[in-house]
């Protein structure tokens, strides 16, 4: 299939694994770049430009197809070193970055002088558009049902992504309760030009974190998300769990009065006991409501490959014959 998105990339089918913290390392990134996706490594997770280059240098080895580097601008308390990761990746000869959160702005003369293409992830569409005016190439559209950070507007994607293609003039790929081969098609008929994944891919067999984490996402349906830091202004779409209900508590009991002090017991430093030590309840973890639709754990090339497949039944049986 090609698309703008595919044309642009240089990548053989139109699907995109996002940053994942504690998720997106090299394996995960190349077995998706390998399988004719684009792979991101999750930039942040890595900390250090030392230890992000090494990374790139890491999933090098394991592809000679391309992949991204994931920059997420999110509110921190240790603000991690911003101009080093981005100089990392440059050095590292990576031809695609996905930024996330504030502004890119900042990076964008760096990176466009680089020749790397920018596809930055937003949740609205006057976001959206904003990215494309400091000069990003394309834009990954997040809708309300997305695990990790939907924002603050909830408009899920059956509004967002049409918005999106009365607007933009760049291509543009959906993102937030992506799936399967009817996701790909449904986003394909809103005007996106392919799809991002996060929380489906966790699921696959080359997805280096904790069984328990794969087990949870089979297990869950779409009910066992929650919204937190709400009153923060951070929200976060979590799967439920111990600590998300304790979480969730002390917002409902300190109303507005929260302060991110309160809930670091459930938020900080807690990826890694999950995605590696399997610690289920040792905080909360962005999770998809697209966990409904997940019940197998395939091989990232099984799972694209039966994406494609059926994405191209539906369009010339189902669809053709309607
Ligand atoms: C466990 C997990 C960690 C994530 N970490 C990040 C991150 O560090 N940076 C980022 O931009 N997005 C992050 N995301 C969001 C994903 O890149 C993607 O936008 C989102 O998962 C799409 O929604 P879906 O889960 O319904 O597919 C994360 C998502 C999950 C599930």
């Amino acid at each position: 299939m090609k698309t703008r998105i595919t044309e642009l990339l240089g990548i053989e089918h139109p699907i995109i694994q996002g940053g994942m913290h504690h998720v997106g390392y090299a394996e995960l990134a190349a077995a998706v770049s390998n399988a004719g996706g684009l792979g991101i490594i999750t930039g942040l997770t890595q900390g250090t430009p030392e230890k992000l280059s090494a990374e790139i240098a890491r999933c090098k080895t394991m592809t000679d197809k391309p992949f991204g580097v994931n920059i997420t601008f999110l509110p921190s308390m240790t603000p991690p070193d911003y101009p080093g990761l981005i100089q990392a990746v440059i050095d590292g000869g990576v031809k695609v970055v996905e930024t996330a959160g504030n502004n890119p702005a900042p990076y964008m003369p760096a990176l466009k002088e680089a020749g790397i293409v920018v596809i930055h992830k937003c949740t609205a569409v006057r976001h959206a558009l904003k990215a494309q005016s400091v000069g990003c190439d394309a834009v990954s559209v997040d809708g309300f049902e997305c695990g990790g950070h939907p924002g603050e507007d909830d408009i899920p994607n059956f509004i967002l992504l049409p918005r999106a293609a009365d607007e933009l003039t760049i291509p543009f790929v959906s993102s937030g309760g992506m799936a399967d081969a009817r996701s790909l098609v449904a986003s394909l008929a809103m005007g996106a030009e392919g799809m991002n994944m996060g929380t489906r891919f966790i699921a696959t067999q080359e997805a280096p974190v904790h069984e328990n984490v794969k087990t949870a996402i089979l297990a869950a349906t779409e009910l066992d998300t929650r919204l937190v830091m709400r009153p923060l202004r951070n929200t976060e779409r979590v799967l439920n769990n111990p600590a998300v209900e304790r979480l969730l508590e002390k917002e409902k009991a300190l109303g507005s009065d929260i302060k991110i002090e309160d809930i670091l017991p459930e938020v900080a430093g807690v990826y890694p006991k999950i995605m590696k030590d399997g610690d289920m309840d040792a905080g909360a973890w962005s999770c998809g409501m697209v966990a409904g639709l997940i019940h197998d754990v395939p091989t990232v090339k099984e799972l694209i490959d039966r994406i494609m497949s059926e994405a191209d039944s539906l369009i010339k049986e189902r669809l053709a014959g309607l």
